[in-house]
């Protein structure tokens, strides 16, 4: 099947086979444009564009992806990546000493790495919750986060709606619900979610949810949000302190300082891309792709294991590699994503996690099921 657009909205190398939208999301030409409008708006008069206009068109962004995502426009904000947002939250969060903050065992490392940092400054108890071995189960996830909930009593929960390294839809309704019921506030690690699947901030009731918009929703690199429910908008500061300190969230987060934020001010031009593909039909469409692509993985790769129930995969799906892709360690999923891109042209993330090794697929629309032959093809020749 060819690809639903043609790679040449795209900036992509023509020669290498891209698996990995999910990294980092490739930002189409046209959004690129967008930005670099706004770089040469500000460069024609960089004073009035500061103090005069940047203030308007950044709340006028918010707005409209607040819009989108079913957020309140005063309780959203942009923040560069989801990173960011997630060390916003554990640098302003107030909890007593001891206190226990619960996060997956699929926790993306970056966000590990932060609630490490932060739970030793601030004294907390950072509890990693075990999920099932795959292929995972909404059922079995919410079994071992309600014993979780049980065991640890948690004041905060970090919790993922996409995980990484597997690419799975986790049943974020549920854990959110759960946690709350127990008197845990809770921060959604959406950072696969804007553009992926459905996501309604309100109706979801967490305390922080933040998003990235770089990757799913096809803005340029380095936006991302930060939705805020009413009764943390206080307490709530950026990682940077400027001008607007206690001023609100709005002049806290919208300037930290002189920099370039011209990718949140496109971020609306990669919403219009991904409705201009479809919007919900183009979500439903690398859905049904990433399905049929681990159907003919799984039966391709012998021995392999679905990360997960099909109920469960959005736009990527991973399986689990069987032993004679090598023993599973950090340097050999480096090593196998090294000799699948320098000796294949193939890009796909290979990781370890729960001492196996994951690989992943992501669709979109500039993916062609031939793609996923071709890295079928890589896998059969590396194989020992
Ligand atoms: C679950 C999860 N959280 C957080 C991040 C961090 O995103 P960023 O590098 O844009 O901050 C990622 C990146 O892939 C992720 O998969």
């Amino acid at each position: 099947m060819s690809p639903r657009a043609p790679r040449s909205l795209w900036s992509l190398d023509p020669e290498v086979c891209f698996l990995n939208h999910g990294s980092f999301g490739a930002t189409p030409k046209e959004v690129m444009a967008a930005q670099r409008g706004f770089q040469d708006q500000l460069e024609a008069e960089p004073v009035r564009f500061f103090v005069r206009e940047l203030p308007g068109l950044v709340r006028g962004a918010a707005a409209e992806i607040a819009a989108f995502l079913g957020a309140d426009a005063e309780g959203l904000v942009f923040v560069d990546n989801a990173t960011t947002g997630v060390n916003a939250v554990l640098g302003s969060v107030r909890l007593p000493r001891d206190a226990v903050v619960l996060c997956l065992s699929h926790v993306y490392n970056a966000v590990a790495q932060s609630l490490h940092h932060h739970g030793v400054r601030g004294g907390w108890r950072v509890v990693h919750v075990s999920l099932p071995r795959p292929p995972l189960t909404e059922e079995g996830v919410l079994a071992a986060f309600d014993a979780a909930l049980v065991r640890h009593r948690p004041s905060l929960v970090v919790v993922d709606h996409i995980v990484s390294a597997a690419g799975v839809v986790l049943p974020i309704e549920g854990l959110v619900a759960r946690a709350k019921a127990a008197g845990a506030r809770v921060l959604v690690d959406a950072a696969h979610s804007p553009g992926q699947v459905p996501l309604d901030v309100r109706a979801l009731g967490a305390d922080w949810v933040v998003g990235n918009l770089h990757k799913w929703l096809f803005a340029p690199k380095g936006a991302a949000v930060l939705a805020v429910a009413p009764d943390q908008r206080a307490e709530l500061h950026p990682t940077v302190i400027s001008h607007g300190y206690r001023q609100g969230l709005a002049a806290e987060f919208d300037f930290t300082g002189t920099r370039d934020v011209s990718a949140w001010l496109a971020a609306p031009a990669g919403l219009r891309f991904w409705r201009a593909l479809g919007g919900e039909a183009h979500m439903a469409a690398n859905q049904a792709q990433a399905r049929r692509a681990r159907r003919r993985l799984v039966e391709a790769v012998t021995g392999s294991v679905p990360a997960c129930e099909e109920a469960m995969v959005g736009s990527m799906a991973a399986i689990v590699l069987p032993p004679r892709f090598g023993a599973p360690s950090m340097a050999q999923a480096l090593k196998l994503h090294d000799r699948l891109f320098d000796e294949h042209g193939v890009e796909v993330p290979v990781s370890f996690l729960d001492g196996a090794l994951w690989l992943r697929i992501s669709a979109q629309a500039y993916v062609a099921d031939d793609d996923i032959e071709r890295l079928i093809h890589a896998l059969d020749q590396i194989a020992q």
